[in-house]
């Protein structure tokens, strides 16, 4: 039986810590669990909500929905010719897994190291740092789709993964809940050294090929001293994705601007810099109130207790519209925002 709540207090189920209450939640630890809630008389007509680790959501007003805080356990191996298919509850935590399938002798997943939230929100917006995507560790996931009313299987191509993007971003948003996700590590493993940091961090030591799990260290050394803990300040990454444009844009901005941060793209257009971006006009470490922008990276922002995500959503504001009137760049949030 899933166990249901009324008003229940959302503030430790989001990593900004807004302090927001659900008409109704419940705990699903199990795919009957997910049956359960939905057919709850209860929640009967109200929308629903699913809420993985909350690392990527703006709560901003109370929710009068029904939210299913996704909790379900799992972790299988299958091993193949051409990779380990590694199987995970949709409620384990994400950097667990990471670190379980590298001590398992299962490499692959180490550039996503430390990343907040579970493996069930992973694929939502396509996490991905240093290098790596979660599509090119992706095999298929199970959800429940709510037209059919039945568990399906959706394998990487039907996911359409794209930047910090994904079908359950778009069209799917309603449609599916993720119960678990397979992920596929390639045999032979290959280290992915292609970010520059990520190379530099790794160059201060001496063994000449690292390993998965120094790679991970290196990574968690990185995001450590540029990414605040949610346990200690409220946060959800970065906030904006780096705006992609065409080539005669980011050639233009170059010219007046030579320290622009930019990379080309395999179609050939550009990624520019968010932070970079929001760092120029002047905001890093800027507080307004109970929100801010971090210090130490200008692409998060912050919740230093007892604001509102209507708060965070007007500087998040005030933050795009001065990168647009000085760079002519429309940058947008990443988290989704409820
Ligand atoms: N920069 C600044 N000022 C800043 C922040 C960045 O000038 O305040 C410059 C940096 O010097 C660097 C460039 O911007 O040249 C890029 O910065 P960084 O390497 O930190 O990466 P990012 O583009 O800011 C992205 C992801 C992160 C991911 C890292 C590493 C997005 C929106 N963010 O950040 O993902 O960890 O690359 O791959 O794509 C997340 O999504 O929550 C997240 C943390």
């Amino acid at each position: 039986m899933a166990d249901f709540h009324e008003f229940y207090p959302l503030r430790r189920h989001n990593s900004f810590g807004f302090d927001v209450r659900a008409r109704f939640a419940a705990h699903v630890r199990s795919e009957s669990d997910l049956l359960c809630a939905l057919a709850d008389p209860r929640a009967h007509g109200l929308p629903l909500v699913v809420l993985g680790g909350g690392s990527n959501v703006v709560l901003t007003r109370d929710i009068d929905a029904l939210v299913l805080l996704m909790e379900i356990p799992g972790y299988a191996v299958v091993a193949g010719d051409d990779a380990y298919l590694v199987t995970a509850g949709a409620g384990e935590n994400w950097h667990a897994l990471v670190c379980r399938t590298i001590a398992d002798g299962l490499p692959g997943l180490e550039n996503l190291a430390l990343i907040p939230g579970t493996a069930g929100a992973a694929p939502i917006q396509n996490i991905g740092a240093y290098g790596v995507e979660l599509r090119e560790r992706f095999d298929s996931l199970r959800a429940f789709d709510r037209h059919s009313g039945e568990f399906v299987r959706l394998a990487l191509e039907q996911c359409q993964f794209a930047y910090r993007d994904s079908l359950f971003k778009r069209e799917g948003r309603d449609r599916y809940i993720i119960t678990a996700v397979t992920l596929r590590l390639p045999l032979p493993w290959q280290p992915v050294l292609g970010y520059a940091e990520l190379a530099r961090e790794l160059a201060q030591e001496s063994a000449a090929a690292p390993t998965a799990d120094r790679i991970r260290e290196a990574v968690i050394a990185i995001r450590t001293r540029k990414l605040p803990d949610p346990a200690q300040i409220g946060n959800a990454g970065s906030f904006f994705k780096n705006p992609v444009v065409a080539p005669g844009q980011r050639d233009a901005l170059l010219a007046r601007y030579p320290n622009l941060v930019s990379h080309v793209q395999p179609d050939g257009s550009y990624k520019l810099a968010a932070g970079w971006l929001i760092d120029q006009c002047g905001f890093k470490g800027v507080s307004d109130g109970p929100v801010g922008v971090y210090g130490k990276q200008a692409l998060v922002l912050v919740h230093h207790g007892g604001g509102t995500g209507q708060d965070l959503l007007a500087l998040a504001r005030r933050i795009a519209d001065a990168v647009q009137a000085r760079f002519g760049v429309r940058i947008e949030p990443e988290p989704v925002v409820l």
